[in-house]
Protein backbone atom coordinates (compact mmCIF):
# COMPACT_ATOMS: atom_id res chain seq x y z
CA UNK A 1 0.00 0.00 0.00
CA UNK A 2 1.27 3.18 -0.98
CA UNK A 3 1.87 5.14 2.04
CA UNK A 4 1.07 9.11 2.96
CA UNK A 5 3.82 11.23 4.20
CA UNK A 6 3.42 14.65 5.25
CA UNK A 7 6.71 16.89 5.63
CA UNK A 8 7.59 19.79 7.53
CA UNK A 9 9.73 21.23 6.40
CA UNK A 10 10.21 23.98 9.12
CA UNK A 11 11.31 21.13 10.65
CA UNK A 12 10.72 21.47 14.50
CA UNK A 13 10.39 17.64 15.45
CA UNK A 14 13.22 15.33 15.53
CA UNK A 15 14.49 14.23 12.11
CA UNK A 16 13.13 10.64 12.24
CA UNK A 17 10.10 11.08 14.04
CA UNK A 18 6.92 9.58 12.31
CA UNK A 19 3.50 8.82 13.59
CA UNK A 20 0.63 6.54 11.73
CA UNK A 21 -2.65 8.40 10.28
CA UNK A 22 -5.53 7.07 8.73
CA UNK A 23 -6.57 8.93 5.32
CA UNK A 24 -8.94 8.49 3.06
CA UNK A 25 -8.13 9.27 -0.42
CA UNK A 26 -10.27 9.00 -3.57
CA UNK A 27 -12.74 7.33 -1.02
CA UNK A 28 -10.22 4.06 -0.31
CA UNK A 29 -9.31 3.85 3.43
CA UNK A 30 -5.53 4.39 3.76
CA UNK A 31 -3.05 3.98 6.63
CA UNK A 32 -0.23 6.15 5.77
CA UNK A 33 2.63 7.97 8.24
CA UNK A 34 3.45 11.38 9.38
CA UNK A 35 7.32 11.96 8.41
CA UNK A 36 8.90 14.52 9.96
CA UNK A 37 12.25 14.32 8.05
CA UNK A 38 12.91 16.53 5.13
CA UNK A 39 15.50 13.81 3.20
CA UNK A 40 13.08 11.08 3.20
CA UNK A 41 10.32 12.37 0.53
CA UNK A 42 13.31 12.90 -1.67
CA UNK A 43 14.47 9.96 -2.37
CA UNK A 44 10.52 8.20 -2.34
CA UNK A 45 10.08 8.39 -6.12
CA UNK A 46 6.26 8.23 -5.08
CA UNK A 47 6.08 11.43 -3.54
CA UNK A 48 5.11 14.37 -4.99
CA UNK A 49 5.75 17.75 -3.16
CA UNK A 50 3.53 20.97 -2.31
CA UNK A 51 4.76 23.97 -0.84
CA UNK A 52 2.34 25.49 1.66
CA UNK A 53 4.15 29.03 3.12
CA UNK A 54 7.09 27.39 5.33
CA UNK A 55 5.64 23.93 5.50
CA UNK A 56 6.14 21.68 2.61
CA UNK A 57 3.93 18.46 2.45
CA UNK A 58 4.82 15.48 0.57
CA UNK A 59 1.81 13.55 0.01
CA UNK A 60 2.97 10.08 -1.61
CA UNK A 61 0.56 9.31 -5.03
CA UNK A 62 -1.71 6.77 -4.03
CA UNK A 63 -1.99 4.74 -6.96
CA UNK A 64 -0.80 1.58 -7.44
CA UNK A 65 1.72 1.20 -9.68
CA UNK A 66 0.04 -2.08 -10.86
CA UNK A 67 -3.44 0.42 -11.81
CA UNK A 68 -2.85 -0.29 -15.48
CA UNK A 69 -3.41 -4.25 -14.50
CA UNK A 70 -6.49 -5.44 -15.11
CA UNK A 71 -8.80 -8.44 -13.86
CA UNK A 72 -7.77 -11.32 -15.93
CA UNK A 73 -10.70 -13.66 -16.69
CA UNK A 74 -11.14 -16.74 -14.93
CA UNK A 75 -9.98 -20.11 -16.73
CA UNK A 76 -12.35 -21.73 -18.51
CA UNK A 77 -11.26 -25.21 -17.26
CA UNK A 78 -10.14 -24.28 -13.71
CA UNK A 79 -12.43 -21.78 -13.44
CA UNK A 80 -15.65 -24.89 -13.48
CA UNK A 81 -13.98 -25.99 -10.26
CA UNK A 82 -14.23 -23.02 -8.35
CA UNK A 83 -18.14 -22.47 -8.99
CA UNK A 84 -18.58 -26.22 -8.09
CA UNK A 85 -17.33 -25.77 -4.96
CA UNK A 86 -19.62 -22.90 -4.22
CA UNK A 87 -22.53 -24.71 -5.04
CA UNK A 88 -24.14 -26.39 -1.78
CA UNK A 89 -26.92 -28.19 -3.79
CA UNK A 90 -26.12 -31.95 -2.84
CA UNK A 91 -27.19 -33.17 -6.67
CA UNK A 92 -23.96 -31.06 -7.91
CA UNK A 93 -21.79 -32.80 -10.38
CA UNK A 94 -18.24 -31.52 -11.11
CA UNK A 95 -17.59 -32.86 -14.71
CA UNK A 96 -15.41 -29.67 -15.56
CA UNK A 97 -11.52 -30.77 -15.39
CA UNK A 98 -10.17 -33.86 -16.25
CA UNK A 99 -9.22 -35.69 -13.45
CA UNK A 100 -10.24 -39.19 -12.72
CA UNK A 101 -12.28 -39.85 -10.00
CA UNK A 102 -13.51 -43.31 -8.09
CA UNK A 103 -16.81 -44.44 -8.38
CA UNK A 104 -17.19 -42.88 -4.98
CA UNK A 105 -16.18 -39.63 -7.09
CA UNK A 106 -13.19 -39.29 -4.93
CA UNK A 107 -9.83 -38.15 -6.26
CA UNK A 108 -7.86 -41.38 -6.75
CA UNK A 109 -3.90 -41.96 -5.79
CA UNK A 110 -3.02 -44.92 -7.83
CA UNK A 111 -1.84 -48.18 -5.16
CA UNK A 112 1.57 -48.59 -7.90
CA UNK A 113 2.54 -44.64 -6.79
CA UNK A 114 2.27 -45.28 -3.30
CA UNK A 115 4.46 -48.66 -3.52
CA UNK A 116 6.86 -46.61 -5.46
CA UNK A 117 6.72 -43.80 -2.99
CA UNK A 118 7.08 -45.84 0.11
CA UNK A 119 10.24 -47.24 -1.63
CA UNK A 120 11.43 -44.24 -2.45
CA UNK A 121 11.50 -43.37 1.22
CA UNK A 122 12.84 -46.52 2.34
CA UNK A 123 15.97 -45.93 -0.22
CA UNK A 124 16.08 -42.63 1.40
CA UNK A 125 16.55 -40.89 -1.94
CA UNK A 126 17.69 -37.52 -1.67
CA UNK A 127 16.80 -33.96 -3.03
CA UNK A 128 19.72 -32.82 -4.72
CA UNK A 129 18.97 -30.72 -7.97
CA UNK A 130 18.64 -32.79 -11.20
CA UNK A 131 20.27 -31.86 -14.18
CA UNK A 132 18.35 -29.28 -16.46
CA UNK A 133 17.03 -31.81 -18.95
CA UNK A 134 16.18 -34.38 -15.55
CA UNK A 135 16.66 -37.65 -14.39
CA UNK A 136 18.14 -39.83 -17.04
CA UNK A 137 16.55 -42.71 -16.01
CA UNK A 138 13.02 -41.60 -16.36
CA UNK A 139 14.38 -39.59 -19.93
CA UNK A 140 15.33 -43.31 -20.50
CA UNK A 141 11.89 -44.85 -19.61
CA UNK A 142 9.24 -42.03 -21.27
CA UNK A 143 10.57 -42.15 -24.63
CA UNK A 144 10.69 -46.35 -23.98
CA UNK A 145 7.23 -46.18 -23.56
CA UNK A 146 6.40 -43.67 -26.08
CA UNK A 147 8.33 -45.21 -29.30
CA UNK A 148 8.88 -48.72 -28.09
CA UNK A 149 12.30 -49.89 -26.64
CA UNK A 150 13.28 -52.05 -29.92
CA UNK A 151 12.31 -48.73 -32.17
CA UNK A 152 14.79 -47.79 -34.40
CA UNK A 153 14.71 -44.07 -33.67
CA UNK A 154 15.62 -45.24 -30.10
CA UNK A 155 18.16 -47.89 -31.20
CA UNK A 156 19.61 -44.49 -33.20
CA UNK A 157 19.58 -41.97 -30.52
CA UNK A 158 17.53 -40.14 -32.31
CA UNK A 159 15.21 -39.02 -29.88
CA UNK A 160 15.89 -35.60 -27.99
CA UNK A 161 14.50 -35.94 -24.98
CA UNK A 162 13.85 -33.53 -21.74
CA UNK A 163 12.12 -33.88 -19.26
CA UNK A 164 9.71 -30.89 -18.68
CA UNK A 165 6.62 -29.49 -16.37
CA UNK A 166 4.07 -32.20 -17.22
CA UNK A 167 2.35 -31.90 -20.14
CA UNK A 168 1.89 -28.12 -20.15
CA UNK A 169 5.39 -27.74 -19.29
CA UNK A 170 7.06 -29.86 -21.90
CA UNK A 171 4.94 -27.89 -25.01
CA UNK A 172 5.36 -24.64 -23.68
CA UNK A 173 9.47 -25.77 -24.02
CA UNK A 174 8.70 -26.73 -27.73
CA UNK A 175 6.89 -23.70 -28.33
CA UNK A 176 9.76 -21.93 -27.27
CA UNK A 177 12.32 -24.01 -29.09
CA UNK A 178 10.15 -23.36 -32.38
CA UNK A 179 9.70 -19.80 -31.87
CA UNK A 180 13.73 -19.54 -31.40
CA UNK A 181 14.83 -21.82 -34.49
CA UNK A 182 11.72 -21.44 -36.85
CA UNK A 183 10.73 -17.80 -36.81
CA UNK A 184 7.36 -17.51 -38.43
CA UNK A 185 6.74 -20.88 -38.73
CA UNK A 186 3.04 -21.39 -38.07
CA UNK A 187 1.70 -23.99 -35.37
CA UNK A 188 -2.02 -25.80 -36.85
CA UNK A 189 -4.38 -27.04 -33.94
CA UNK A 190 -7.37 -28.56 -34.61
CA UNK A 191 -10.81 -26.72 -33.89
CA UNK A 192 -11.48 -27.64 -31.54
CA UNK A 193 -8.85 -28.56 -28.96
CA UNK A 194 -7.48 -27.93 -25.46
CA UNK A 195 -8.39 -24.57 -24.58
CA UNK A 196 -4.43 -24.51 -23.28
CA UNK A 197 -2.99 -25.07 -26.64
CA UNK A 198 -4.01 -21.39 -27.84
CA UNK A 199 -2.37 -19.62 -24.69
CA UNK A 200 0.77 -21.76 -24.81
CA UNK A 201 1.83 -20.87 -28.50
CA UNK A 202 0.38 -16.82 -27.67
CA UNK A 203 2.60 -16.71 -24.99
CA UNK A 204 5.58 -18.09 -26.57
CA UNK A 205 4.56 -15.57 -29.35
CA UNK A 206 4.24 -18.82 -32.04
CA UNK A 207 1.55 -17.87 -35.07
CA UNK A 208 -0.89 -20.62 -35.08
CA UNK A 209 -4.34 -21.11 -37.00
CA UNK A 210 -7.06 -24.10 -36.53
CA UNK A 211 -7.56 -26.93 -39.06
CA UNK A 212 -11.13 -28.30 -38.93
CA UNK A 213 -11.66 -31.27 -36.76
CA UNK A 214 -14.93 -31.32 -35.51
CA UNK A 215 -18.45 -31.84 -37.18
CA UNK A 216 -21.24 -30.57 -35.83
CA UNK A 217 -23.96 -32.39 -38.01
CA UNK A 218 -22.43 -35.75 -36.84
CA UNK A 219 -21.01 -35.27 -33.59
CA UNK A 220 -17.66 -36.58 -35.48
CA UNK A 221 -14.71 -36.21 -37.54
CA UNK A 222 -14.85 -33.29 -40.56
CA UNK A 223 -12.23 -35.41 -41.92
CA UNK A 224 -11.87 -33.93 -45.73
CA UNK A 225 -11.96 -30.50 -43.61
CA UNK A 226 -9.06 -31.08 -41.59
CA UNK A 227 -6.90 -32.59 -44.65
CA UNK A 228 -7.83 -29.99 -46.94
CA UNK A 229 -6.76 -27.37 -44.26
CA UNK A 230 -3.63 -29.47 -43.80
CA UNK A 231 -2.93 -28.97 -47.28
CA UNK A 232 -3.45 -25.35 -47.26
CA UNK A 233 -0.98 -24.81 -44.44
CA UNK A 234 2.01 -23.19 -45.48
CA UNK A 235 4.73 -25.98 -46.19
CA UNK A 236 6.77 -26.75 -43.21
CA UNK A 237 4.36 -25.81 -40.74
CA UNK A 238 3.67 -27.78 -37.46
CA UNK A 239 0.60 -29.57 -37.32
CA UNK A 240 -0.32 -30.52 -33.72
CA UNK A 241 -2.21 -33.79 -33.12
CA UNK A 242 -3.88 -35.11 -30.11
CA UNK A 243 -2.07 -38.88 -30.09
CA UNK A 244 -5.33 -40.34 -29.04
CA UNK A 245 -8.25 -39.88 -26.46
CA UNK A 246 -8.61 -35.96 -28.48
CA UNK A 247 -9.92 -32.96 -26.08
CA UNK A 248 -11.91 -31.89 -26.16
CA UNK A 249 -14.34 -33.88 -28.34
CA UNK A 250 -13.23 -37.85 -27.51
CA UNK A 251 -12.89 -38.03 -31.47
CA UNK A 252 -9.71 -39.73 -32.93
CA UNK A 253 -9.19 -41.05 -36.47
CA UNK A 254 -8.94 -44.52 -37.59
CA UNK A 255 -6.02 -46.27 -38.08
CA UNK A 256 -6.66 -45.61 -42.02
CA UNK A 257 -7.33 -41.84 -41.25
CA UNK A 258 -3.79 -41.56 -39.32
CA UNK A 259 -2.07 -42.79 -42.68
CA UNK A 260 -3.61 -40.78 -44.75
CA UNK A 261 -2.91 -37.52 -42.43
CA UNK A 262 0.93 -38.77 -42.11
CA UNK A 263 0.47 -38.73 -46.19
CA UNK A 264 -0.60 -35.19 -46.49
CA UNK A 265 2.18 -33.74 -43.84
CA UNK A 266 4.88 -35.69 -45.40
CA UNK A 267 3.89 -34.08 -48.99
CA UNK A 268 3.85 -30.81 -47.42
CA UNK A 269 7.04 -31.33 -45.65
CA UNK A 270 4.89 -30.30 -42.11
CA UNK A 271 6.37 -31.33 -39.00
CA UNK A 272 3.99 -33.20 -36.66
CA UNK A 273 3.85 -32.11 -33.18
CA UNK A 274 1.86 -34.72 -31.02
CA UNK A 275 0.33 -34.12 -27.13
CA UNK A 276 0.32 -37.50 -25.66
CA UNK A 277 -1.36 -36.28 -22.74
CA UNK A 278 -3.38 -39.81 -22.39
CA UNK A 279 -1.13 -42.58 -22.82
CA UNK A 280 -2.87 -45.51 -21.49
CA UNK A 281 -6.04 -44.17 -20.23
CA UNK A 282 -7.49 -44.29 -23.61
CA UNK A 283 -7.95 -47.93 -24.50
CA UNK A 284 -6.52 -49.05 -21.27
CA UNK A 285 -3.04 -50.35 -23.54
CA UNK A 286 0.06 -47.88 -23.21
CA UNK A 287 1.30 -49.72 -26.95
CA UNK A 288 -2.70 -49.10 -28.80
CA UNK A 289 -2.48 -45.35 -27.53
CA UNK A 290 0.88 -44.82 -28.81
CA UNK A 291 0.30 -46.40 -32.38
CA UNK A 292 -0.50 -42.92 -34.18
CA UNK A 293 3.10 -41.28 -33.08
CA UNK A 294 4.57 -44.94 -33.70
CA UNK A 295 3.02 -44.92 -37.33
CA UNK A 296 4.45 -41.76 -38.05
CA UNK A 297 8.26 -42.28 -36.57
CA UNK A 298 7.73 -45.13 -38.97
CA UNK A 299 7.79 -43.55 -41.81
CA UNK A 300 10.91 -41.77 -40.95
CA UNK A 301 9.80 -38.42 -39.91
CA UNK A 302 10.75 -36.05 -37.64
CA UNK A 303 8.47 -35.19 -35.22
CA UNK A 304 7.69 -33.97 -31.57
CA UNK A 305 6.04 -35.51 -28.67
CA UNK A 306 5.01 -34.12 -25.80
CA UNK A 307 3.69 -36.32 -23.09
CA UNK A 308 2.09 -36.30 -19.67
CA UNK A 309 2.26 -38.56 -16.42
CA UNK A 310 -1.21 -36.53 -14.89
CA UNK A 311 -3.56 -39.32 -16.25
CA UNK A 312 -2.53 -42.24 -16.17
CA UNK A 313 -0.23 -42.14 -13.22
CA UNK A 314 -2.90 -39.93 -11.37
CA UNK A 315 0.35 -37.22 -10.81
CA UNK A 316 -1.65 -34.60 -11.34
CA UNK A 317 0.59 -32.11 -8.96
CA UNK A 318 3.67 -33.51 -9.66
CA UNK A 319 4.31 -31.75 -12.80
CA UNK A 320 5.70 -34.81 -15.17
CA UNK A 321 6.08 -35.12 -18.67
CA UNK A 322 8.94 -35.10 -21.13
CA UNK A 323 9.23 -33.30 -24.77
CA UNK A 324 10.81 -35.81 -27.01
CA UNK A 325 11.73 -34.66 -30.49
CA UNK A 326 12.39 -37.41 -32.80
CA UNK A 327 15.64 -36.11 -35.51
CA UNK A 328 16.83 -37.99 -38.66
CA UNK A 329 19.84 -37.98 -37.27
CA UNK A 330 21.95 -38.92 -33.45
CA UNK A 331 23.94 -35.84 -34.00
CA UNK A 332 20.82 -33.51 -34.89
CA UNK A 333 19.09 -34.96 -31.84
CA UNK A 334 22.05 -33.86 -29.56
CA UNK A 335 21.94 -30.39 -30.35
CA UNK A 336 18.70 -30.07 -30.07
CA UNK A 337 18.72 -31.67 -26.64
CA UNK A 338 21.56 -28.99 -26.08
CA UNK A 339 18.90 -26.32 -27.43
CA UNK A 340 15.85 -27.43 -25.38
CA UNK A 341 18.70 -27.47 -21.64
CA UNK A 342 19.17 -24.09 -22.94
CA UNK A 343 15.84 -22.75 -23.11
CA UNK A 344 14.67 -24.76 -20.06
CA UNK A 345 17.45 -23.09 -17.98
CA UNK A 346 16.44 -19.61 -17.54
CA UNK A 347 12.86 -20.95 -17.44
CA UNK A 348 13.00 -22.76 -14.56
CA UNK A 349 16.49 -23.92 -14.34
CA UNK A 350 15.56 -28.10 -14.06
CA UNK A 351 12.62 -30.06 -13.26
CA UNK A 352 11.03 -31.66 -10.35
CA UNK A 353 12.64 -34.81 -8.74
CA UNK A 354 9.88 -36.59 -7.57
CA UNK A 355 7.77 -37.02 -9.85
CA UNK A 356 10.32 -38.36 -12.52
CA UNK A 357 11.25 -41.12 -9.59
CA UNK A 358 7.97 -42.71 -9.57
CA UNK A 359 7.37 -43.26 -13.22
CA UNK A 360 11.37 -44.38 -13.77
CA UNK A 361 11.01 -46.51 -10.44
CA UNK A 362 7.32 -47.98 -11.56
CA UNK A 363 8.64 -48.81 -15.15
CA UNK A 364 12.01 -50.38 -14.06
CA UNK A 365 10.26 -52.67 -11.78
CA UNK A 366 8.34 -55.24 -13.73
CA UNK A 367 5.94 -56.07 -10.74
CA UNK A 368 5.62 -52.65 -10.60
CA UNK A 369 4.57 -52.02 -14.17
CA UNK A 370 2.55 -54.61 -14.53
CA UNK A 371 0.34 -53.13 -11.26
CA UNK A 372 0.54 -49.75 -13.23
CA UNK A 373 -0.77 -51.62 -16.01
CA UNK A 374 -3.50 -53.29 -14.11
CA UNK A 375 -4.48 -49.82 -12.73
CA UNK A 376 -4.59 -47.90 -15.94
CA UNK A 377 -7.03 -50.71 -17.30
CA UNK A 378 -9.27 -50.61 -14.36
CA UNK A 379 -9.75 -46.66 -14.37
CA UNK A 380 -10.11 -46.47 -18.21
CA UNK A 381 -12.53 -49.66 -17.75
CA UNK A 382 -14.50 -47.40 -15.34
CA UNK A 383 -14.66 -44.96 -17.62
CA UNK A 384 -15.77 -46.78 -20.21
CA UNK A 385 -18.49 -48.65 -18.44
CA UNK A 386 -19.78 -44.78 -17.35
CA UNK A 387 -20.30 -44.09 -20.79
CA UNK A 388 -21.98 -46.99 -21.67
CA UNK A 389 -24.92 -46.25 -19.04
CA UNK A 390 -24.47 -42.62 -20.08
CA UNK A 391 -25.92 -43.73 -23.54
CA UNK A 392 -28.43 -46.67 -22.97
CA UNK A 393 -29.67 -43.87 -20.22
CA UNK A 394 -30.10 -41.65 -22.74
CA UNK A 395 -31.50 -43.41 -25.29
CA UNK A 396 -34.03 -44.64 -22.64
CA UNK A 397 -35.00 -41.18 -21.82
CA UNK A 398 -34.97 -39.74 -24.66
CA UNK A 399 -38.15 -40.52 -27.11
CA UNK A 400 -37.21 -37.88 -29.84
CA UNK A 401 -35.14 -40.84 -31.66
CA UNK A 402 -32.24 -38.45 -31.22
CA UNK A 403 -29.25 -41.09 -31.99
CA UNK A 404 -26.93 -40.51 -29.18
CA UNK A 405 -24.50 -42.96 -30.50
CA UNK A 406 -21.70 -40.62 -30.72
CA UNK A 407 -21.01 -41.20 -26.93
CA UNK A 408 -19.99 -44.55 -27.87
CA UNK A 409 -17.54 -43.99 -30.73
CA UNK A 410 -15.68 -41.73 -28.14
CA UNK A 411 -12.52 -42.40 -26.41
CA UNK A 412 -10.72 -41.56 -23.11
CA UNK A 413 -12.15 -39.36 -20.25
CA UNK A 414 -14.29 -36.51 -22.02
CA UNK A 415 -17.41 -36.80 -23.89
CA UNK A 416 -18.50 -34.01 -26.71
CA UNK A 417 -22.11 -33.77 -26.05
CA UNK A 418 -22.82 -31.69 -28.66
CA UNK A 419 -24.55 -28.96 -26.46
CA UNK A 420 -24.88 -25.74 -27.25
CA UNK A 421 -22.93 -22.77 -25.09
CA UNK A 422 -26.63 -21.85 -23.73
CA UNK A 423 -27.31 -25.47 -23.09
CA UNK A 424 -24.22 -26.09 -20.99
CA UNK A 425 -25.39 -22.80 -19.02
CA UNK A 426 -29.16 -24.39 -18.38
CA UNK A 427 -27.15 -27.45 -17.21
CA UNK A 428 -25.21 -25.85 -14.72
CA UNK A 429 -27.62 -23.48 -13.63
CA UNK A 430 -30.58 -25.76 -13.54
CA UNK A 431 -29.23 -28.93 -13.03
CA UNK A 432 -25.90 -28.31 -10.83
CA UNK A 433 -24.14 -30.07 -13.44
CA UNK A 434 -20.52 -28.31 -13.97
CA UNK A 435 -19.12 -28.58 -17.65
CA UNK A 436 -16.91 -26.34 -19.75
CA UNK A 437 -18.87 -24.22 -21.91
CA UNK A 438 -18.08 -25.91 -25.49
CA UNK A 439 -20.38 -28.81 -24.33
CA UNK A 440 -17.55 -31.09 -23.15
CA UNK A 441 -18.05 -33.26 -20.14
CA UNK A 442 -15.77 -35.37 -17.85
CA UNK A 443 -16.91 -38.78 -17.75
CA UNK A 444 -14.14 -39.17 -15.27
CA UNK A 445 -16.15 -37.38 -12.67
CA UNK A 446 -19.19 -39.90 -13.07
CA UNK A 447 -20.51 -42.56 -11.93
CA UNK A 448 -22.95 -45.16 -12.76
CA UNK A 449 -25.40 -44.14 -9.81
CA UNK A 450 -25.29 -40.10 -11.57
CA UNK A 451 -25.61 -41.91 -15.21
CA UNK A 452 -29.73 -41.48 -15.30
CA UNK A 453 -29.54 -37.94 -13.29
CA UNK A 454 -26.96 -36.71 -15.91
CA UNK A 455 -29.11 -37.78 -18.72
CA UNK A 456 -32.65 -36.37 -17.97
CA UNK A 457 -29.70 -33.05 -17.79
CA UNK A 458 -28.62 -33.23 -21.21
CA UNK A 459 -32.06 -34.02 -22.10
CA UNK A 460 -34.17 -31.25 -20.82
CA UNK A 461 -31.07 -28.80 -21.74
CA UNK A 462 -30.88 -29.97 -25.75
CA UNK A 463 -34.84 -30.42 -26.09
CA UNK A 464 -35.80 -27.55 -24.32
CA UNK A 465 -33.33 -25.32 -24.55
CA UNK A 466 -32.65 -23.36 -27.96
C1 LIG B 1 -4.67 -32.48 -24.65
C2 LIG B 1 -3.94 -32.15 -23.41
N1 LIG B 1 -2.68 -31.80 -23.47
C3 LIG B 1 -1.96 -31.51 -22.38
C4 LIG B 1 -2.53 -31.54 -21.14
C5 LIG B 1 -1.62 -31.19 -20.01
O1 LIG B 1 -1.85 -31.59 -18.78
P1 LIG B 1 -0.72 -31.53 -17.68
O2 LIG B 1 0.00 -30.25 -17.85
O3 LIG B 1 -1.45 -31.65 -16.41
O4 LIG B 1 0.15 -32.69 -17.93
C6 LIG B 1 -3.89 -31.88 -21.00
C7 LIG B 1 -4.56 -31.88 -19.71
O5 LIG B 1 -5.74 -31.88 -19.57
C8 LIG B 1 -4.60 -32.20 -22.18
O6 LIG B 1 -5.88 -32.57 -22.13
Amino acid sequence: MASAMLSFASAAAPASASLSVRENLKGKAKIGSVNFSSSVPERNPFAKTKHFGRVSMTVAVNASRFEGITMAPPDPILGVSEAFKADTDERKLNLGVGAYRTEELQPYVLKVVKKAENLMLERGENKEYLPIEGLAAFNKATAELLFGADNPVIKQQRVATVQGLSGTGSLRLAAALIERYFPGAKVLISSPTWGNHKNIFNDARVPWSEYRYYDPKTVGLDFEGMIADIKDAPAGSFILLHGCAHNPTGIDPTPEQWEKIADVIQEKNHIPFFDVAYQGFASGSLDADASSVRLFAARGMELLVAQSYSKNLGLYAERIGAINVVCSSADAATRVKSQLKRLARPMYSNPPVHGAKIVASIVSDPALFNEWKAEMEMMAGRIKNVRQKLYASLCAKDKSGKDWSFILKQIGMFSFTGLSKTQSENMTNKWHVYMTKDGRISLAGLNLAKCEYLADAIVDSYHNVS
